[in-house]
């Protein structure tokens, strides 16, 4: 990276956010916050477990309990550090502070850590309920902070939910559908087991979803074959969904080697201006890709279909005459793509990387959004090619 840029130390409420909202790898503290409260969110689960075992619970019912004390506090702390530190979050940037610690407040997340706490106020107002446990085991998904894997799941649902309304819609017609047939079929023949829409839908819902209904058989010819065409249309309906997500979550995976957070885009200096909007947009175009050490990215040569940004690690770029170290935070791939010659370098990854791939169709979208951008790119590109500067 170009040293000569100043850098400011990070204020006590950016360090924090850092540390808690971070981006990837490299951070040790945030490393060391992170597996910390992922070892104390499982052990919490487990002494929920351990508590509901009458043995367990009057042998070390006292320090069971101190421990899930220690652990509500741990847990306070952490959400009122993460409301304190939202002002910091690039997504709630042009937001006054209260504004932007509500609105960070109802992220799905926040929400999460919430409810984590909920347990503990119930405790208080109704110390002997049964659904302590219940109630206790939500903490679990405080995991999904930690799993980019659930994060996935979670924009696949959303990003496929048209396609999954309409299985929804196509089961609920499947259902309705085979429970009047078969009301008109059979509701004469059989009224005890088939003589109304409740029944007839309750069949059907076990046909469709082959957990039985073997009990009630129709007794008709023309009863046992919609019944026959039901289970299959069963295998459909239920096939249908699944194959939605898979093929969404493989996309998904495809895209992303890892969960592109915006904390990891604001680190990248061009882009650490930008407001809220153009940042969203930009995640949505961005693609992430870990490289491991000695993997060439680009030759010298090559045709240019793409730009990169380094969210973490660094990469040697190599001419016949001259080779750049380019680290966190700086960009390359620019030129080919403005000049539409080929590569004008080889690019070869020194360290595991993290890096942002923004396609080259989104690359040219972006120039025209974005005139900043635009300029900044050309300008240093222009340099690069004067032999005048290294890093961006
Ligand atoms: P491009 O020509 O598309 O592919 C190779 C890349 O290496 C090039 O874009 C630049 O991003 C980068 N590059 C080329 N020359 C330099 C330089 N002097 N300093 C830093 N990066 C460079």
């Amino acid at each position: 990276m170009d040293t000569s840029k100043p850098e400011r130390a990070p204020t006590l409420r950016q360090r924090i956010f850092e540390i808690l909202e971070h981006g990837r790898r490299r951070d040790f503290a945030s490393r060391i916050v992170d597996g910390f409260l992922v070892v104390l969110v499982v052990s919490n689960v487990a002494v929920v477990i351990a508590q509901s075992v009458p043995e367990v619970a009057a042998e070390y019912g006292a320090s069971l309990h101190a421990f899930d004390r220690l652990c509500v506090i741990v847990f306070a702390i952490e959400y009122i550090a993460r409301i304190w530190v939202a002002p910091e979050h690039p997504m709630m940037r042009g937001k006054g502070p209260l504004m932007a610690r509500l609105r960070f407040a109802a992220t799905p997340l926040m929400v999460i850590d919430a409810l984590a706490l909920v347990p503990w106020v119930l405790e208080v107002l109704f110390p002997h309920s049964a659904l302590m446990p219940l109630t206790r085991l939500v903490r679990l998904l405080k995991l999904a902070r930690y799993s980019p894997a659930i994060a996935t799941i979670g924009r696949v649902i959303v990003s496929e939910r048209r396609a999954l309304m309409a299985c929804v819609i196509i089961l609920s017609g499947v259902l309705l559908a085979a429970a009047a047939v078969m009301l008109a079929i059979e509701g004469r023949a059989q009224p005890e087991r088939l003589g109304d829409m409740p029944k007839t839908m309750w069949w059907a819902a076990a046909m469709l979803a082959k957990i039985g209904g073997g009990e009630t058989e129709p007794v008709t010819a023309l009863g046992r074959i919609v019944a026959a065409i039901t289970v299959m249309l069963g295998i459909f309906c239920f096939a249908l969904p699944v194959a939605i997500i898979g093929r969404g979550f493989y996309e998904e995976i495809r895209r992303r080697d890892f969960v592109i957070t915006f904390a990891m885009v604001a680190r990248v200096p061009l882009f650490s201006k930008l407001d809220a909007a153009a940042i969203a947009d930009l995640v949505s175009m961005l693609r992430a890709r870990t490289v491991t050490p000695g993997t060439t990215l680009m030759r010298q040569g090559d045709r240019g279909d793409a730009m990169y940004f380094i969210a973490s690690g660094s990469v040697e770029v190599s001419t016949d005459t001259l080779t750049v170290h380019l680290s966190e935070g700086d960009f390359f791939g620019e030129m080919a793509l403005l000049s539409k010659e080929p590569r004008t370098a080889t690019v070869t990854a020194e360290s595991s990387t993290d890096l942002l791939v923004l396609e080259v169709d989104d690359f040219l979208r972006l120039l025209d959004r974005l005139p900043a951008f635009k300029e900044h790119i050309q300008q240093v590109a222009r340099a690069r090619r004067q032999g005048t500067v290294r890093g961006s």
